[in-house]
């Protein structure tokens, strides 16, 4: 019985196409140096294996590993209409390629579509982060930005309140029809650990901080802070994944690093 069930788990995973994805960008905070044989960095590897092994079953954790000033706090999350499978991926991904990418930094962060991880030596647990954030917009222009502004507003609200609902854990996701041909789709989310007024005050500053400059009159845009997610899109993004893809969607798109 139980072989069979390791087989049908087998078969489930190949066909769900669940395939690595590169990251979204990643921070390594230059001040936070530490060296590789250090306690601290012993530390931090223990807790990214506990961070792999228990996000995919709750989809967030916040955990925290070792003594005083060899103390490292950790959080992961995955996106929250994506897959077990999937995030399970991505995480193994996030961990192996942040100490890759900063592998001598106690603060340290890696940002993907489908999750996000980060650790520190100091505790930011509950904290609203937007200190440092990656942008990605859509190089084409929407050709009514009066009427396409309105509509975006007001899914960005809708979504907004549902992600401060406690039962929604974070997230908030819908679509609004522009026209018989086109839907715009949008999806927020916060990390795990913020109360509901932190969550609505990350995607205040996600929304104010962006919307009128690197994101204006985009057909997408893409915001990633270390304690919320926004994005919408002209174009299915999220998971119920809509059939309905119009194919002359170009999503070729520009990067770039914000400070405030
Ligand atoms: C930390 O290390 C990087 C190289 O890994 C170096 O460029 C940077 O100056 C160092 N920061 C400090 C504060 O020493
Ligand atoms: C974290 O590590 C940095 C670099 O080693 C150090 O300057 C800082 O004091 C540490 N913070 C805590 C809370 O231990
Ligand atoms: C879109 O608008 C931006 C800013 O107004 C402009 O620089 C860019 O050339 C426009 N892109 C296209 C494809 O029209
Ligand atoms: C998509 O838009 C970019 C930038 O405007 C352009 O360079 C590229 O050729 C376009 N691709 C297609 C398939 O139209």
């Amino acid at each position: 019985m139980s072989l069979l069930f390791k087989i049908i788990f087998l078969l489930l995973i190949c066909y769900s196409n669940a395939e690595s994805q590169e990251p979204l960008g990643q921070f390594c905070n230059e001040n936070t140096n530490i060296t590789s044989g250090s306690k601290l960095s012993a530390n931090i590897d223990k807790l990214l294996a506990e961070l792999v092994s228990e996000t995919p079953s709750t989809g967030f954790i916040s955990a925290s590993f070792g003594k005083e000033q060899d103390r490292v706090y950790g959080l992961s999350q995955c996106r929250r209409d994506v897959s077990k499978e999937d995030c399970s991926i991505c995480i193994q991904d996030a961990a192996k390629e942040v100490r890759k990418r900063c592998p001598n930094q106690a603060d340290a962060r890696i940002w993907y579509d489908y999750c996000f991880l980060r650790y520190s030596n100091e505790s930011f647990i509950g904290k609203v982060d937007t200190s440092f954030g990656i942008i990605y917009w859509n190089l084409g222009n929407v050709s009514d930005p009066e009427a396409f502004n309105r509509e975006l507003g007001s899914l960005m609200d809708e979504i907004k309140a549902e992600a401060v609902m406690a039962k929604n854990k974070g997230l908030g996701k819908g679509k609004t029809k522009l026209s018989s041909f086109v839907t715009l789709y949008g999806l927020v989310q916060c990390t795990g650990d913020l109360s509901d007024v932190a969550c609505a005050q990350c995607l205040a500053i996600a929304e104010e901080s962006n919307f009128n400059n690197l994101c204006s009159n985009r057909k997408g845009c893409r915001v990633l802070y270390s304690s919320c997610y926004v994005r919408y899109e002209l174009y299915p993004f999220f998971f119920p994944l809509d059939s309905s893809i119009p194919s002359e969607i170009n999503n070729t798109e520009m990067m770039a690093i914000v400070y405030p």
